[in-house]
């Protein structure tokens, strides 16, 4: 793709970005990361043939990227209580208000509940219109913006409603975390981390865009081989099904990120307990969590009865108790892990 510089005059050095291909047939698409890949959107909308864009952003308009089409800029609320159907329904309306058509696209620009929402929106209005998802977090970088998986929050549960709509391209320019808080990027980390064991290696010793490239490629070559998470694509969970349970029982008062990093500190200990991992490989999960500044024991709020009933109700769990789990084939999807080993592990968690 030829690089070329934008009506701000700002040119993207080629040199530092990666770019990494998801492969999915005709719905394969570039993820480009780097600084200042934003300025790309205005040949990525050309690409798509779109005459006109709606741009669902989360972020000031200063960091808000020109799409190079005439655009409806629509500013939204982020966060895990945005992430609602009347989020999507509300941004339905703007696009039907807008005369937004199917030959036009959504660009989304923010975070991980800003790319879900506006990626709901976009595959449902009109039965599906092209996305662009210009991810703004670190979280968002290395996971939520790549992949397809869209949804919104119910009362009940996390992205109990949702679908898969691929992007058709997605943009991760490093340029965003300049402004991102330290908790937020620290909250990034968690997936980086869990990526260290689920193939992506040890990254800890990478400058930060290249660990997002990283985790990108192996979440790339992981949705390339089972989009609709029938398979493969549940290694993704590593560290999630108590991490889910965690931000469920504390009302997202943990965020997700740190949630996944507990969450595999907790793999890597009922992994041990089940003799799967010895006690180096156990140690290894605390030790890249802890370098990622990420907590690696429960909240004090978490109540065990609770998590284990949070546990018992995530969508992944499929009528009986399934962790991701670490072992002597590498990670794997393990069925019927009893609960007295699950409280074992959460003991040892305090
Ligand atoms: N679709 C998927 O495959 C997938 C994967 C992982 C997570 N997720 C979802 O992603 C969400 C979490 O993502 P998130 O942490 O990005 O959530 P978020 O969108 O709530 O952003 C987190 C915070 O960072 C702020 N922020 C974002 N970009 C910023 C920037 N450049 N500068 C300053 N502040 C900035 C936001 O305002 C917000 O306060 C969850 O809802 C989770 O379910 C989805
Ligand atoms: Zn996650």
């Amino acid at each position: 793709m030829s690089r070329r510089r934008d009506t701000k005059e700002v040119a993207v050095p080629v040199t530092s970005v990666d770019t990494i291909r998801v492969e999915l047939g005709e719905r394969s698409y570039p993820v480009h990361v780097g600084p200042g890949v934003r300025h790309l959107l205005p040949e990525i909308v050309a690409a798509t043939g779109a005459s006109r864009a709606a741009v669902v952003t989360a972020r000031p308009p200063e960091w808000t990227p020109d799409p190079g089409v005439p655009a409806l800029v629509v500013p939204v609320a982020d966060g895990e209580h945005a992430k609602t159907v009347a989020q999507v329904e509300s941004l339905c309306r703007r696009f039907a208000g807008f005369r937004l058509s199917r030959a036009d696209v959504v660009v989304a620009v923010g975070g991980g509940s800003t790319t879900d929402t506006a990626g709901l929106a976009a595959a449902l209005y009109h039965r599906g219109v092209p996305v662009i998802h210009v991810p703004t977090s670190l979280l968002a970088q290395a996971d939520a913006g790549i992949g397809g998986k869209t949804a919104v929050n119910l009362p009940e549960g996390k992205n109990l409603i949702g679908t898969y709509w691929q992007p058709e391209a997605v943009l991760c320019d490093v340029e965003y975390l300049e402004t991102l808080p330290e908790t937020e990027l620290i909250n990034g980390y968690g997936e980086i981390a869990r990526c260290h064991f689920i193939g992506a290696g040890d990254l800890r010793r990478q400058p930060l865009h290249r660990q997002i490239a990283a985790s990108v490629d192996l979440k790339a070559a992981i949705v390339s081989a089972d989009e609709h998470d029938t398979g493969k694509r549940h290694l993704l969970n590593y560290g999630h099904t108590l991490g889910h349970a965690i931000e469920l029982v504390t009302d997202f008062a943990v965020p997700h990120g740190c949630a996944v990093g507990i969450g595999t500190v907790f793999a890597g200990r009922l992994a041990g307990l089940l003799n799967r991992i010895d006690p180096a490989r156990v140690r290894e999960h605390t030790e890249v969590v802890r370098h990622y500044g990420l907590p690696t024991t429960l909240p004090s709020t978490a109540d065990p009865d609770r998590l284990i009933d949070a546990i018992r109700h995530d969508k992944k769990s499929a009528g009986s108790t399934t962790f991701v789990l670490d072992g002597p084939a590498g990670p794997e999807l393990v069925p019927h892990i009893s609960e007295e080993k699950i409280r074992q592990a959460l003991a040892q968690m305090h």
